[in-house]
């Protein structure tokens, strides 16, 4: 198809696309993985982003630019999702824009919004009402007005005070007829302009502001993406856990919450049977629906003969982790008659606390007996119960 007959044809394109651009290199916020693939609560941004546009009724498609060495990561935020294969972006973000929509063309929509990847809390309603702006504009721009007094500045000094009523920011998305933004793109090569709306502006269409809900920030620095995790709606979720070991008829300690303690007899058990520990990485493994102890560290495994059971309780907080969860408080209740504990409980809560990097503050110990009743209570052996609070982004 020459560059004439596609133009033509797009005149005629029905639907509407949603275009991604996400083909930086985020440089402002430093090396590492690029700012598009980083995680925010779990999910990485981009694929944030996606979703947002995809779970959106006006949208037929989504199509994102990306740069090509960011191949491997684009598959990865993008399985199970169906998308067409992205297109490959330029130099600038206005460069990656053009070939996006450059292969829109192919098979035209009649309305295109464009996004950045960067902004990935845009909300549907957001979506919608600059799409809703296209019936009587030719594009529309998601944009909050100014709430801070705006100065001109030249060499440090005001210059000026700029009216504020009639100063807006404008952020993504931006919305447009696709042959008129495919056509005003495709004239403003000379030129670098920072947004769809200035190359819009420029071949002359009238573009509408519409308010965007608050929330819809663009992820710059590496400070950005943590105000933006902790304003992420949270789910508090709370496990528990159980455990007993029965004592043995040897030893001279027992382990509990990592601490060694004198005893008459050890408590029997495959790896160290530190019961305290075992119940608080049931209550973890529970917070996250993760199965228990014995389903990452089966019983009959030989390799975990006489283990060490902080190593249990460093899996369960990496298992925490990649579940998107954060450990913010676990309360532990050991269950028996000796050895007597109160005089340990600050040294268990230390090492809980160090293993499960959380203050003390939020590492509780408590110790009851059962009066002398049940197995506990016949000194048959140790119980311990625990909970555990993981907070995991909605
Ligand atoms: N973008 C793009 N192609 C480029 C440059 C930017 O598609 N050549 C995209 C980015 O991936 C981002 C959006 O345009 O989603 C907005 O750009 P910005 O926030 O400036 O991201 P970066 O250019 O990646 O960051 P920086 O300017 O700090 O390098
Ligand atoms: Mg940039």
């Amino acid at each position: 198809m020459t560059e004439i007959e596609s133009r033509s044809h797009s005149r005629n394109g029905a639907g509407t696309a949603a275009l991604i651009a996400a083909a930086g290199h985020g440089e402002r916020f430093g090396a590492g993985l690029p700012k598009q693939y980083r995680r925010l609560g779990g999910v990485p941004i981009l694929t944030r982003s996606i979703r947002a546009f995809l779970g959106s009724p006006e949208i037929d498609r989504v199509l994102v630019a990306i740069h090509p060495d960011h191949r491997a990561l684009y598959d990865e935020a993008v399985a199970g999702l169906e998308l067409p294969e992205p297109a490959l972006g330029g130099a600038t973000r206005q460069e990656s824009v053009r070939r996006g929509l450059e292969s829109l063309a192919a098979d035209p929509p009649r309305h295109v919004v464009i996004h950045d990847a960067a902004r990935p809390l845009v909300g549907a309603r957001t979506i919608a009402r600059t799409l809703a702006a296209l019936a009587d504009s030719a594009g529309a721009v998601a944009a909050t007005p100014a709430t801070d007094t705006l100065k001109r500045v030249a060499g440090g000094r005001i210059v000026e005070t700029v009216p504020r009523g009639a100063v807006w920011h404008a952020q993504t998305p931006q919305a447009f007829r696709f042959s008129e933004i495919l056509a005003a793109h495709r004239e403003a090569t000379d030129i670098a302009l920072t947004d769809d709306a200035s190359v819009a502006e420029r071949a002359g269409l009238r573009v509408a502001a519409v308010e965007s809900d608050a929330g819809n920030v663009k992820i710059t620095t590496e400070s950005d993406l943590e105000l933006a995790e902790r304003s992420l709606p949270r789910q508090v979720r709370v496990g528990s856990g159980f455990d007993v070991h029965r004592f043995a008829t040897v030893g001279d300690r027992v382990m509990l919450c990592g601490l060694a303690i004198p005893h008459d007899r050890g408590l029997a058990g495959h790896s160290d049977a530190d019961v305290a520990l075992h119940a608080v990485v049931d209550a973890m493994l529970g917070a996250v629906a993760a199965g228990d102890i014995g389903t990452f560290f089966p019983p009959d495994d030989q390799a975990w003969a006489g283990a060490d059971s902080a190593l249990f309780v460093r899996r369960a907080c990496d298992v925490v982790a990649a579940a998107g969860g954060r450990l913010s408080h676990v309360d532990l209740t050991i269950i028996c008659e000796e050895p007597r504990i109160a005089p340990c409980r600050d040294a268990m809560r230390t090492n809980l606390a160090a293993l499960l990097d959380l203050p003390m503050s939020a590492v509780s110990v408590k110790a009851t007996t059962t009066e002398g009743l049940g197995f506990a209570g016949r000194g048959e052996g140790i119980a311990a119960q625990a909970t555990a609070t993981v907070e995991t982004a909605a």
